[in-house]
């Protein structure tokens, strides 16, 4: 068996890089890290829960870091404040977990000498201008936006920076805006998903003309471990499924009509200050080196088998959300939105 320590494991993509890990791989001994925060629930790891380890904790805390890290073989770290309209409210969670939490598995990876994988995002590029055709790629010069994006982009430097002055043995991904169950419904589309579940009108941020280059959590989850069993130690791989012709008010539309609502039935909302426009990935030194192909495509939005799955989660699931609506669409409400 090999140990492996997944921090940020009861988040969203975490969490299902936990599920997907025990159905696909079971050669690893899990443990989780996570502080549950807001956005951690130890409710997306319990269909698994015995079958890991789950450790309450903070990754700014560097005894528990050392411990953790000294007991296990690989670190895949997902855990961040992840929500650019919360770093908008209140940046300093982002500089104290993407900047301090990851410097202090950093060093715990140099003392023990183990493995790491580092889950970035593709905003740490900024973003592209509307009829811009280049795509991001490994090689793009990083300019990010928010507090979100430039704390991530801090942690992917300190990586790079430990890597090449240390030697440490570790790979880093950037991937696009992920979609998928177990997201939390402040999120673009769990919150247009269980809006129209709670018969609200789902909210577009001003024209809708933005562009995210969606993936299925699945996607990413796939590609992760084909870097930690394939990708060569020191590199950086973008992960996206080349969604990057469907803008918001396209996806907000496609899930109006898969939910049985006109293709209109939405409202327009006051837009996010400093909105990034476009982001596209450019994947192909993925698919080329390692041979990584996403499973959710299909030739009109790339979006409609994993949406109409993503919906039936939040169908099915609606303990797991419904005592949060009220609040996340009172915090969007204070802000017009
Ligand atoms: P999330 O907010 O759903 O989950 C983050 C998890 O980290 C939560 O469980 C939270 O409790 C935990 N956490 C936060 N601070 C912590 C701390 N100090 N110590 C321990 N745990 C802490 O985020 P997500 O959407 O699952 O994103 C996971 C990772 O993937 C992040 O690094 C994010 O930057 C990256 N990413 C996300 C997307 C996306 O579309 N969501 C796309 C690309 C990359
Ligand atoms: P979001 O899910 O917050 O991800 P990110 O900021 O990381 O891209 O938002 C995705 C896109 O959807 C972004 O362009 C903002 C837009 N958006 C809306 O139009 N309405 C909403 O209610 C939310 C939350 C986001």
């Amino acid at each position: 068996m090999t140990r492996m320590l997944v921090t940020g494991g009861a988040g969203f993509i975490g969490s299902n890089f936990v599920h997907y890990t025990v159905k696909h791989k079971p050669d690893y001994d899990i443990t989780v890290i996570d502080k549950l925060t807001y956005a951690g629930n130890t409710a997306n790891l319990q269909p698994v829960a015995d079958k890991i380890t789950f450790v309450e904790g903070d990754i700014c805390n560097a005894e528990l870091m050392d411990k953790l890290v000294a007991e296990t073989d690989i670190v895949v770290h997902f855990a961040a404040e992840s929500h650019n309209d919360n770093s908008l409210r209140n940046p300093w969670p982002f500089v104290e977990t993407n900047v301090i939490g990851t410097y202090t598995i950093l060093e715990a990876i140099r003392k023990h000498g183990k493995r790491l994988h580092h889950i970035s995002t593709d905003e740490v590029f900024g973003d592209l201008e509307l009829d811009d055709p280049n795509r991001f790629t490994e090689d793009t010069p990083y300019n990010p936006s928010s507090p979100y994006s430039s704390t991530k982009a801090s942690s992917d430097m300190l990586v790079r920076a430990w890597i090449r002055s240390f030697g440490i043995k570790a790979t880093i991904s950037n991937c696009s805006n992920n979609y998928g169950p177990y997201q939390h419904i402040e999120k673009f589309i769990p919150r247009q998903i269980t809006n129209i579940l709670s018969d609200i009108k789902p909210k577009l941020y001003g024209t809708g003309e933005q562009v995210r280059d969606w993936i299925h959590v699945d996607d990413h989850n796939s590609a992760v471990h084909l870097i930690l069993e394939k990708g060569e130690l020191g590199e950086t791989y973008i992960i996206g499924a080349d969604n990057d012709h469907v803008n918001n008010k396209m996806v907000i539309e496609l899930i109006c009509e898969l939910m049985g609502k006109g293709k209109d039935w939405y409202e327009h909302v006051n837009d996010r200050p400093g909105h990034d426009m476009r982001y596209a990935m450019d994947s192909s030194k993925l698919r080329r080196e390692l041979g990584w192909q996403p499973q959710y495509t299909d030739n009109q939005t790339g979006m409609r088998d994993g949406l109409m799955q993503t919906i039936e989660w939040y169908r099915e699931h609606e303990d797991w959300w419904k005592a949060q609506k009220e609040a996340v669409e009172a915090a969007y409400a204070k802000q017009g939105q």
